[in-house]
C-alpha cells in the first residue's frame, strides 16, 4: 500500500472535507484537490519504458513514457467523482464503469453493470474507488476486470480513505493489486462506516445527502 506523504496541506484538506459542516461546493473543490493527488501518486505506480522526444531546440531528452496503455474504472457511484479529474490528465482516456451497491442491510456488496473500454485486457487500469471500507466492493469491481482477463498486477486502485481490516482483505485476496490512499482510518463502526471517516462519500460529492 502507498500512502501519501502525510504533508500539512495534505491534512489541512482532510480537515475541511471531514467537517460534518463545509458546504457541498466547497466539499467537492477540496476533495478533487486530493483525487488530483491520488490520480499522480497512482500513475506513478505504473512501469514505465525510455522514451525519447526531439526538443524545441533540436537536441534529445531522453525521457519516459508508460509502457502500455492506461484506462480508469470507476465503481459508481462514488468513483465517478475521480472520472473528470483523470479525463483532464490524460485527454482522451478510456474510463469504464462498474455499479456496484452495497445492500443497506447486509452491507454485502452488489453488482448491477459494467461496462469497460475494448482492449483493457492488455492495459493498465486505474481502478477508482475512494472508499474501502469492509473491501467487499472493491473486491467485487476487481472479480469483474479479472472475468475481463485483466492480471491483478495490472490494476491500481486509486483509493481517498482505507480501513485496516479492508486493507488486511485486499492484502489477503488480492496481494498484487496495488493500491494508493490518502489516508488509513483507525477502523469501521457498527454501520460499515469508516471512523474518525468522512461519511458517505458518494452522498456528499454528488450532493445527495
Ligand atoms: C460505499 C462506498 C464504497 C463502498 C465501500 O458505496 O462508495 O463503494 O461503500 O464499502 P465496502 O468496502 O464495505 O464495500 P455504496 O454502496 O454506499 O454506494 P455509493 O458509492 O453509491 O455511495
Ligand atoms: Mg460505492
Amino acid at each position: 500500500m502507498s500512502l501519501l506523504p502525510q504533508t500539512n496541506q495534505l491534512r489541512a484538506l482532510h480537515t475541511v472535507v471531514r467537517n460534518r459542516g463545509v458546504s457541498g461546493r466547497e466539499f467537492e473543490v477540496f476533495s478533487r484537490r486530493i483525487i488530483r493527488l491520488l490520480l499522480e501518486a497512482g500513475l506513478d505506480l505504473l512501469p514505465f519504458e525510455e522514451r525519447e522526444v526531439t526538443t524545441p531546440v533540436g537536441e534529445t531528452y531522453h525521457g519516459l513514457g508508460f509502457t502500455r496503455p492506461v484506462c480508469g474504472v470507476s465503481v459508481v457511484r462514488a468513483g465517478e467523482s475521480m472520472e473528470a479529474e483523470l479525463r483532464e490528465m490524460i485527454p482522451g482516456i478510456g474510463i469504464g464503469k462498474i455499479l456496484i451497491q452495497r445492500d443497506r442491510r447486509t452491507k454485502q456488496p452488489e453488482l448491477f453493470y459494467h461496462h469497460l473500454p475494448a482492449g483493457i485486457a492488455a492495459s493498465h487500469v486505474l481502478l477508482m474507488e475512494p472508499m474501502l471500507a469492509t473491501g467487499g466492493s472493491a473486491l467485487a469491481a476487481l472479480d469483474v476486470l479479472r472475468k475481463a482477463g485483466v492480471p491483478d498486477e495490472n490494476v491500481v486502485l486509486v483509493n481517498f480513505l482505507a480501513s485496516p481490516q479492508g486493507l488486511e482483505r485486499l492484502g489477503r485476496e488480492a496481494p498484487a493489486v496495488r493500491i494508493v490512499t490518502s489516508s488509513v482510518e483507525d477502523g469501521l463502526n457498527e454501520h460499515a462506516f469508516m471512523v474518525p471517516g468522512i461519511g458517505d462519500f458518494g452522498d456528499r460529492y454528488f450532493g445527495t445527502v
